[in-house]
């Protein structure tokens, strides 16, 4: 996609004055985190800024790369006057370089976000570290300059946060406004075309956490900000005001939901037989008895997963019919459960319905997958042995209910999660 080979830049570069990248490229890298794609490979980038009293260095990198970190780092610093490493994010690609930063700087402060306290425990095993944790007002001073910390967290980790550098109104974001891109250009003006990569990145790793994104959102949009470094592709200096806005637009619901006014229950189904579609027809039935929901049937035998993504995201309730076979659900709806993870679906509906021949596992393993995704499931799933009996229809009828009248507030059944009686 990139038409120019990236270079293999051997240089600290200055975004700003006392600013320096000390990142490095991996042009090669063509899976991130195993589920990215990234055709232009990808960047891992740390900063180091000097103030009249000392140097921070922002992130490191993964550890294979550290040599040539070290020696960016060593063209505009010295290690003795390094005072504070800050990691606004500890995931490996930028924790990597760390124990060895530290060995070498042992009289720096590490400062990380309070909930990355775990996840440095986990990377240092038995090492007796000393660090400051840090949230939103927080900051400190290399004499002249000033470094104030913003909790960003989920995006896309629960540690990530942000550092500002006041005078330069620099925002070093991690991973928040960052892209898998790699150009040795490094700034956004110079580089080639990165709007599919910075959209795409977003799409796999902040949408699921499209809340946080607007809380953070909030707090950076208030900061007179004139640059973005984030930890990954170019740095953005050009217009950095149109990221932010990018990503308003991109954490906006991706359909117009022109029933807004109603509740929304998807049902998703497959059907060997007919049987499972039969009790999906009667769940779908009863649900619309209720009133006040908007109930949508989808036979995923013959869906595309990506568009019912969006509808999931928006929908208030999900409910999956599954025919066991092989002791299992079938395939398409672990297909459409696993592309969960791109949305969120945290505090939705969620039940289980199928057919089956003679063990039935479908049913259970679904509200399983359901609970793991931290969907509720407030009602028990409905099994029938192969053709179902007016009273498993009925049950389905029932199920269907229940679940518009706790969308619409109308039951007045205390609701109890199945898995707290397990
Ligand atoms: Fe770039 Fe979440 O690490």
């Amino acid at each position: 996609m990139n038409s120019v080979p990236p270079l293999k830049p051997d240089r600290a570069v200055e975004i700003a004055p006392g600013v320096h990248w000390i990142g490095v490229l991996d042009p090669g890298l063509r899976s991130f985190d195993i589920i990215l794609k990234s055709p232009n490979g990808t960047s891992y980038n740390a900063y180091a800024v000097r103030g009249s009293a000392g140097v921070a260095v922002i992130d490191t990198v993964k550890a294979c790369f550290a040599e040539d970190f070290f020696r960016h780092l060593e063209s505009v610093a010295r290690y003795d006057e390094i005072t504070c490493i800050v990691l606004n994010h500890l995931e490996p690609d930028h924790s990597g370089a760390l124990p060895e930063l530290l060995r070498r700087a042992p009289q720096a402060n590490l400062y990380i976000s309070t909930r990355g306290k775990p996840m440095l425990k986990g990377l240092m095993h038995g090492a007796n570290l000393d660090f400051t944790p840090v949230k939103t007002g927080d900051f400190i001073r290399l004499g002249d300059r000033t470094l104030s910390f913003l909790n960003t967290p989920y995006l896309h980790w629960p540690d990530t946060q942000c550092t500002f550098l006041e005078d330069a109104g620099l925002l070093f974001s991690g991973d928040i406004f960052g892209c898998h891109f790699c150009d040795a250009r490094l700034f956004n003006d110079a580089v080639g075309d990165f709007r599919y990569a910075f959209d795409y990145y977003y799409a796999h790793l902040m949408r699921p956490f499209r809340s946080h994104v607007l809380e953070a959102l909030q707090l950076i949009e208030a900061l007179p900000v004139k640059l973005i470094a984030p930890a990954h592709g170019p740095v953005l200096r050009d217009n950095p005001r149109h990221y932010l806005q990018r990503y308003r637009e991109l954490s906006a619901p991706t359909l117009k939901n022109e029933a807004s006014h109603v509740k929304t229950l998807l049902v998703f189904y497959l059907s060997a037989y007919g049987n499972t579609k039969n009790m999906a027809e009667v769940l779908a039935a009863g649900a619309e008895t209720t009133g006040g929901v908007r109930v949508s049937l989808y036979d995923i035998e013959v869906s595309d997963v990506a568009p019912l993504i969006d509808l999931i995201e928006e929908a208030d309730a999900l409910i999956f019919g599954s025919p066991t076979i092989n002791g299992d659900a079938v395939k398409p709806v672990w297909d459409l459960l696993s592309s969960l993870t791109a949305v969120s679906v945290q505090g939705k509906l969620g039940g289980a319905f199928g057919s089956y021949g003679w063990s039935g596992e479908a049913v259970p393993m679904i509200e399983d997958r359901l609970r793991g995704l931290k969907l509720r499931v407030p009602f028990k799933g409905v099994r029938a042995r192969l053709i179902p009996t007016p009273d498993e229809l009925a049950e389905c009828r029932k199920l269907g209910v229940d679940l518009a009248l706790h969308l619409t507030g109308k039951t007045e059944n205390r609701m109890i999660d199945m898995a707290a009686l397990a």
